[in-house]
């Protein structure tokens, strides 16, 4: 059995990102580009900005990859990229590389769903165990997916309007945070309490989809009156109230589905997933399910990178999936 060895590409958003995963589970290299710092003056991800960033820079990281794994490119077997969903500039710049990669070196190319990457992280941690519950939360997507095998997903809830990651840069945006504003509310809860009360979307019985527009909405109108009424609110306090709401809702309706689905494991992944709280509250509501493991990847891992998407991509190739070179970069694709 010989080894495989898959070059991964990511640049779905703001990170340009290459990396090269062995057997689909060894990180032999994992670079990352981040724009934050371009970014963070806008307040937000500008799609101009980080395509032309993710121009200047994708040679360079694949590059830095393939001398830090010290493999020549006839050594690879496949190459893996981000084909979508995400901004269409972005992927474009990582789609173009690979597309002229595999045609140069007569390498099998492999389309990736951004969000199968994120849940392929775990396998650079563990051994995927099915049937499995993944929590993937980010600054795009809040989606809960089942996955009763390798490859195979099933979107059981996802958000009906914010990703839990935008609701968090929207309301640190609101407390005149810097962007993106995740890590400073995460900071900011554990020194304050949840003492404003705000409103908790669980939608109708059963259902295991998510909204946080409304909770979102309800922090700016707790600021604003305030504000009007000369009164003023600890921010400490008010990161710690919105912090509790979003966690309350993820982690039930997760623990929920994991129950109902009778899963063996349930997996935390996206950006949202370094979320201190999150994991905590995970963490001890997992305890009280008998016999369900909980795999939360470093979180370094748990943001774009493009480890995970040559993880995800070596199942792919080895399930047959080859890809054409007239790939195209899909913004929307489905899961
Ligand atoms: O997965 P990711 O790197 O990019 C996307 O695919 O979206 O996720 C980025 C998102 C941002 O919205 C950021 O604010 C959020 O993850 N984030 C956090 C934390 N760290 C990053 N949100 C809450 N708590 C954190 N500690
Ligand atoms: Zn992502």
């Amino acid at each position: 059995n010989k080894d495989v060895y898959v070059l991964g590409i990511e640049t779905s958003c703001d990170e340009t990102a290459a990396a090269i995963v062995k057997n689909g589970k060894e990180i032999m290299a994992n670079v990352v580009a981040s724009q934050i710092e371009s970014h963070k003056r806008f307040g937000g991800v500008v799609p101009e900005v980080a395509s032309r960033h993710h121009v200047e820079q994708i040679t360079l990281v694949i590059e830095k990859a393939m001398h830090e794994a010290n493999l020549s490119f006839a050594e690879l077997d496949a190459i893996a990229v981000t084909q979508g969903p995400g901004l269409v500039g972005a992927l474009l710049i990582g789609v173009n590389a690979a597309k002229a990669l595999a045609f140069a070196h007569q390498l099998p190319l492999v389309a990736v769903h951004h969000i199968a990457g994120h849940i392929y992280a775990n396998r650079l941690v563990t051994e995927m165990k099915f049937p499995l519950l993944a929590l993937v939360v980010s600054g795009g997507h809040t989606e809960l997916v089942y996955m009763k095998e390798h490859g195979s997903f099933e979107v059981i809830g996802e958000t009906r309007d914010d990703a839990a990651g935008e609701a968090y840069d929207k309301v640190a945006r609101a407390l005149r945070l810097p962007y993106p504003g995740g890590p400073h509310i995460d900071r900011l809860a554990h020194e304050g309490r949840a003492t404003l009360d705000l409103p908790r979307a669980w939608l109708e019985d059963g259902s295991y989809d998510f909204s946080f527009s409304g909770l979102k909405s309800a922090v700016i109108n707790t600021l604003h009156n305030a504000e009007q009424r000369g009164e003023t609110i600890e921010i400490q306090d008010m990161a710690a109230s919105f912090q509790e709401s979003v966690i309350d809702v993820l982690v039930t309706k997760t623990i929920k589905a994991a129950q109902e689905y009778h899963v063996r494991q349930v997996l935390l992944a996206g950006g949202v997933a370094a979320n201190r709280g999150l994991r905590t509250a995970l963490e001890q509501k997992m305890a009280e399910l008998q016999e369900v493991e909980l795999v939360i990847p470093p979180l370094s891992l748990c943001t774009d990178n493009a480890a995970m998407i040559a993880a995800a991509g070596t199942i792919l190739f080895a399930h047959g999936k080859r890809s054409e070179l007239s790939l195209n970069a899909d913004p929307g694709l489905e899961l």
